[in-house]
């Protein structure tokens, strides 16, 4: 298959045509998804949550996620793959930024990095563009920002509108090729859609932007505990494998695995 390149995100707007992507944080889901035709896969930094077990992505490190990202990198054969950028490793400006999206870029294989923040994160993105390396932007809710945002909340309803669509237009400007909008009503982020010339990729941001992406544990129904209103679920595997685990435990505690035919004369 052709390999997926920034061009595509741009032909799809253009076309009409609407992109898809999920989270990926192992080589196993990466081979799955990339198969399965979903254009780009976010190592996010929400692996935060769904690998290491931590309450919020503050705490994850660049160091943390390059395995992971050499690891989905490493698996696909035509998705586009965006290392995700953890707090703490691009604020400090404009250079910070550049240096962590190179250790990305030389350690893992990723194809673009991903950060976040509007206006405020324009230069960072300004900066790791001229470098040559794609930048993915993500504004509304953006979660290294939970405590200043006050928590879980959605962002650009009413005059707020107003932030999200200068913030749309700063990391157009900035270079940015896409840009993730994160819990936001559905109108506001039509609108932004409208503005701009990059295409847009919804997170619980409603049906009219140019793309559509989840994070995979709660989308396959792996994540324990609360899930997003805007997350609907295609899979249950934390039934699925917990239901085997319990098979599992009760076959070897009976006798009957391994059988004979699992076993070596
Ligand atoms: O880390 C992540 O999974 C993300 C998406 C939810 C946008 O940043
Ligand atoms: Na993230």
């Amino acid at each position: 298959p052709k390999r997926v390149r920034t061009r595509h995100f741009q032909n799809a707007k253009r076309d009409g045509i609407k992109i898809t992507g999920l989270t990926s944080y192992d080589q196993l889901t990466a081979r799955i998804f990339d198969e399965a035709g979903i254009d780009f896969l976010l190592v996010g930094d929400s692996s935060g949550n769904n690998v290491f077990g931590y309450e919020t992505t503050l705490p994850v490190t660049v160091d943390e996620l390059i395995p992971l990202t050499r690891a989905v990198a490493g698996a696909v054969k035509r998705a586009f793959v965006i290392a995700d950028m953890p707090f703490g490793s691009y604020e400090v400006g404009p250079e910070e930024a550049l240096h962590t999206a190179i250790r990305f870029m030389k350690e893992t294989g990723a194809h673009a990095v991903k950060l976040e923040g509007g206006v405020r994160s324009a230069e960072q993105i300004r900066r790791v563009v001229q470098a040559g390396i794609p930048v993915m932007a993500h504004i509304g809710y953006t979660p290294q920002s939970e405590h200043g945002l006050g928590g879980h909340i959605i962002q650009g309803r009413g005059d707020a509108v107003q932030q999200l669509l200068a913030d749309a237009e700063a990391v157009q400007d900035a270079g940015a090729f896409a840009v993730v909008l994160e819990m936001v009503p559905s109108d506001a982020a039509r609108q932004v859609t409208e503005r701009l010339d990059i295409p847009t990729i919804s997170v619980g941001a409603g049906p009219h932007t140019d793309g559509q992406l989840l994070v995979w544990t709660d989308w396959a129904g792996l994540t324990v505990g609360r899930v997003p209103k805007f997350v609907r679920q295609y899979a249950d595997l934390a039934g699925i494998l917990g239901k085997a685990a319990v098979e599992w435990r009760e076959d070897v505690a009976a006798g009957e695995y391994p059988s004979p035919e699992h076993s070596y004369e």
